[in-house]
């Protein structure tokens, strides 16, 4: 089979999970199993479950989270900015605009790809309320100095932690200390429920406006539907989105996270490690920084490759069937999220030029990181 950059691995187990919701239980949407869910999510970062709040997509997740933390109401009024990498997925972005917040694109530091915190202080705004560090590549790097970066400024930190489910930073898991943290499920991310997504609070009313955001804003209906029961006479005070995940997601869901720590964690441990290994004393290569204090679940694997070579050895890698992956075209390049006149992202578009992804998932071979390797070498040579 032709090697892929990522891939979903499920199986039996997981197919019998739907199977139960579709032929014992027959409620597809939110319910119990979503509950379930919530509930050995919660276990598992070691927080409160009135704490979590599940959501259809990673993107969804970031959204009810940026708009609870935001000043006012959406499309009420101006809400604000936040901080954000420009070196991301843009779904950050997009996150920000849905619920009427204006994202404010920062650099990233070249030898990590994560928010640059003094680039963050040169662009900071009057109206900024927030700062949404992105664990890129799974890295939570400095991410002490992003939370006294805000406490200085009197900001909210939203972790876009997409990546980073599984990970550590001194001992403890992304998720379970801080502010706001999401995740994504998504077919390829360290777990996925179909697609997914999850917000973690620190606080219950930032949860509380997350939770009734994803059922439209229809106050307390998810403690309802949870009950297998639905508020009829609700009210209404704020936008909200049919954000919610399914009993079906959540099914699925609550296999991979069972497998996360014995089977999923491991391997890519194990893959990662191999890359290093191969890779370690090759000149025109570099592996992103990391911190020791920091236990890394790589999501994906980016390699820079120095000195101008990166789209030669990519296209060689191309050429011999090897998929390649491009994490991320900077967001300040999009034409959406362009502002005339900012200043310029000299190391965002440097580590951009130099960036290319190579294969990662718990499906691949060891042979198959060392083929890989083989050929960036070859390339090289
Ligand atoms: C950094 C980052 N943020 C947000 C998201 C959005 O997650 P989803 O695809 O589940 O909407 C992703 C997903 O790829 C991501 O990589």
């Amino acid at each position: 089979m032709a090697m892929r950059l990522s891939r979903s691995i499920v199986g039996e187990a997981e197919a019998e999970a739907v199977r139960r919701v579709i032929v014992e239980d027959g409620y597809l949407g939110i319910g119990a199993e979503v509950k379930r869910f919530e509930q050995e999510l919660a276990s598992y970062l070691g927080v409160n479950p009135e704490l979590v709040c599940t959501a259809n997509t990673g993107t969804s997740a970031l959204t009810l989270a940026v708009d609870a933390v935001a000043p006012g109401h959406f499309g009420q009024g101006p809400r604000g900015s936040i901080l954000v990498p420009s070196l991301t997925f843009v779904a950050s972005f997009q996150a920000c605009t849905a619920c009427g917040v204006t994202p404010i694109a920062c650099e990233v530091l070249p030898e990590t790809g994560t928010i640059d915190l003094a680039d963050c202080e040169k662009r900071l705004a009057k109206d900024t309320f927030a700062i949404m560090p992105v664990h890129y590549a799974s890295n939570p790097w400095q991410l002490d100095e992003v939370y006294a970066f805000a406490a200085r400024h009197g900001l909210r930190v939203v972790e876009d932690a997409a990546h980073a489910f599984g990970c550590r930073h001194d001992g403890k898991r992304i998720g379970s200390f801080g502010d706001v943290a999401c995740f994504s499920f998504d077919g390829i991310k360290n777990i996925t429920s179909g697609e997914g997504g999850l917000v973690v609070c620190q606080d219950r009313e930032t949860a509380r406006i997350a939770q009734d955001a994803r059922l439209l804003s229809v106050e307390g209906d998810t403690r309802a539907r949870f009950a297998g029961e639905r508020t009829w006479d609700p009210d209404v005070v704020r936008q909200g989105w049919r954000f919610h995940m399914s009993n079906i997601m959540a099914a699925v869901g609550r296999v991979q996270l069972s497998r996360l720590e014995p089977e999923f964690i491991p391997a890519r441990k194990r893959l990662c490690t191999l890359y290093r290994e191969e890779l370690e004393g090759v000149a025109g290569v570099a592996f992103l920084k990391e911190s020791p204090r920091d236990d890394i679940v790589h999501h994906i694997q980016p390699l820079r490759v120095l000195n101008g070579r990166m789209p030669a050895v990519r296209q060689h890698l191309l050429d011999a069937g090897i998929p390649v992956g491009v994490h991320y075209k900077p967001n300040h390049l999009l034409s959406y999220f362009k502002i005339e006149g900012e200043a310029p992202f000299p190391q965002t578009e440097g580590l951009f030029a130099e960036l290319m992804t190579l294969p990662l998932h718990p499906g691949l071979s060891d042979a198959d990181v060392r083929e890989v390797c083989a050929k960036i070498k070859e390339a090289l040579s």
